[in-house]
């Protein structure tokens, strides 16, 4: 026993790990903290009934949320490996699970770097306002340069630099592994972040109008919490936020000591993430409201998300108010620190699965993943049709992606293989949040029933009409193909057997740490 427990360790060497919790529960944190919190959340909560969404954001976070971010967290973390890797420890059946992720984390890094590039674009910009008195003709004129959807080769130079250069930084802290790549990137950026956003928060409450957009973002409007969209829209809010259902923190808790706390380091990470969330709300609101002031109309009447949000109104608002260059280089400072250290994540999921299978280097797995993924990216995204492509990849894979992965696994984990009982005692023996039969209901059957509802739900609404009148064609390659693909993709890279020193049957990571190494890391 003692030469596996010495093999096992000398492999995790080679994997590489975070020097302790704090660097770990900054990555999630970094991971967590992302576009949704800043363009995603403060509109859906003001579309769901504003003050009164508190309560079933709140419900979706306790049962759902932290109850799944425990799940990966145990998984990872018992079983030491990529989420396919993981997967494949507790049962070789279940591989194909986290080849799926790999395969959604894959696309959805070639098309968030693109957003990442124009925000460094706008970071820029917003020095000298150089997107000029009409934003929207800018961004979509002079930065995308949109034709009708559809696609087409033709190369933008604006976009293709910036994204460049994102994609350069990646390869560079990806390479640098999990410790001074990974880990150092959160360490510095995530509180570099909370300053920036902190000192935004201040300048945009000091704008005429602010009160106005602050009151309608919190206005309660009890009667929505009847709606079974209001509630729909907490858990999918919730699920994206956490970056759960990704594989992500099933691949950053394997990088992390044994015997460490996992529970509390889940409730750090889900209240953190949620109150970056409502600072970004408070935010957005009151730079909204003075929007609305300065073009006298209703907060209603500018209040929008995305894409919008971020390239249109901001940059409007930065025309307009005094100081506004200020608030715009701290805004898209903003959202490229949040975005980035996110999508260091998504390819940390693809570089970990690849380095475990075909223990490679990490220079080598790294390069093998985002050589391809950057191409992809700057081959897809510096064109013309680049936008209409991300709008309905982003689309299909939040929903046939990350939510149904998240389903078929709690569905497969709780009822296929019988593992919650093993995950929760793994999650007590260090964990200081006790975990008991509550936990195994929420995740064999409350919550994949709710994830299920709200998943038929938006079938539904694909099946009645087409998301947002594109072509029938576009939406059946790069939504419904897409999704497919790596779903199937997946389960047909399982196949490929693991190479023989990798240990995967009896792997336990409970019994031998026990005894050889006690006590560490506590
Ligand atoms: N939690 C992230 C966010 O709120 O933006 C979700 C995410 C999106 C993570 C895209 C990673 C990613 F590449």
């Amino acid at each position: 026993m003692s030469t596996t427990a010495s093999q096992d360790e000398a492999a995790e060497a080679r994997r590489g790990s975070f020097s302790g919790r704090r660097v770990f529960i900054l990555a999630a944190i970094g991971s967590a903290v992302g576009l949704g919190n800043i363009w995603r959340f403060p509109y859906v909560a003001y579309d769901n009934g504003g003050g009164a969404f508190i309560l079933p954001y709140l419900v979706a976070l306790l049962t759902a949320g932290i109850p799944f971010l425990f799940l990966e967290y145990a998984l990872g973390h018992r079983y030491r490996g990529s989420a396919p890797l993981s997967f494949a420890r507790l049962s070789r059946r279940t591989e194909g699970l986290g080849w799926w992720q790999v395969g959604i984390c894959f696309m959805i890094a070639v098309y968030y770097a693109a957003v990442i590039a124009w925000a460094l674009s706008y970071t820029v910009l917003s020095f000298t306002r150089a997107w000029g008195e009409d934003p929207n003709a800018y961004f979509f004129g002079d930065l995308l340069q949109a034709g009708d959807p559809g696609v087409t080769l033709d190369f933008v130079p604006r976009v293709l630099l910036p994204l460049a250069v994102v994609w350069v930084a990646l390869i560079a802290v990806l390479a640098l592994g999990v410790q001074r790549g990974v880990g150092a990137t959160s360490v510095i950026f995530i509180p570099v972040l909370v300053i920036a956003f902190a000192v935004l928060v201040v300048q945009a409450l000091r704008l005429p109008g602010a009160g106005a957009g602050l009151d309608a973002l919190f206005a309660p409007d009890w009667s929505a919490l009847a709606e079974p969209a209001v509630w729909a829209a907490a858990y999918g809010q919730i699920f994206f936020s956490l970056s759960i259902g990704f594989g992500i923190m099933i691949t950053y808790s394997s990088y992390v000591h044994r015997r460490t706390d996992m529970t509390g380091s889940a409730m750090v990470v889900g209240f953190s993430n949620s109150g970056f969330e409502l600072l970004a709300g408070i935010g957005v609101f009151a730079a909204l409201g003075f929007m609305a002031q300065a073009s006298g109309v209703a907060v209603g009447e500018v209040a929008t998300s995305g894409i919008g949000l971020a390239f249109i109104a901001f940059p409007t608002i930065v025309n307009e108010a005094p100081a506004g260059a200020v608030i715009g280089v701290l805004f898209f400072a903003s959202l490229v620190m949040a975005g980035f250290t996110s999508l260091v994540s998504v390819l940390e999921v693809v570089i970990s699965a690849v380095r475990d299978k075909f223990e490679l280097s990490r220079l080598r797995s790294t390069l093998v993943v985002t050589v391809p993924c950057a191409l992809l990216s700057l081959i897809g995204f510096s064109t013309t049709s680049g936008i209409y492509v991300l709008d309905i990849l982003d689309h299909f894979i939040n929903r046939f992606g990350i939510l149904l992965v998240a389903v078929v696994s709690m569905v497969v984990l709780a009822w296929g293989v019988r593992a919650l009982p093993r995950l929760r005692d793994h999650l007590n023996r260090d964990g200081s949040v006790p975990v008991r039969g509550w936990w195994i209901v929420l995740m064999s059957v409350v919550t994949p029933l709710v994830l299920g509802f709200v998943l038929v739900r938006e079938l539904w609404a694909v099946l009645q009409e087409p998301y947002e009148g594109y072509p029938q064609w576009m939406l059946l390659v790069f939504g419904w193909l897409a999704a497919l693909l790596v779903a199937v993709g997946g389960f047909v890279i399982a196949r490929v057997p693991w190479r023989s020193q990798t240990r995967i049957d009896g792997y336990d990571d409970d019994e031998p740490v026990a005894t050889t190494t006690p006590g560490r890391d506590l």
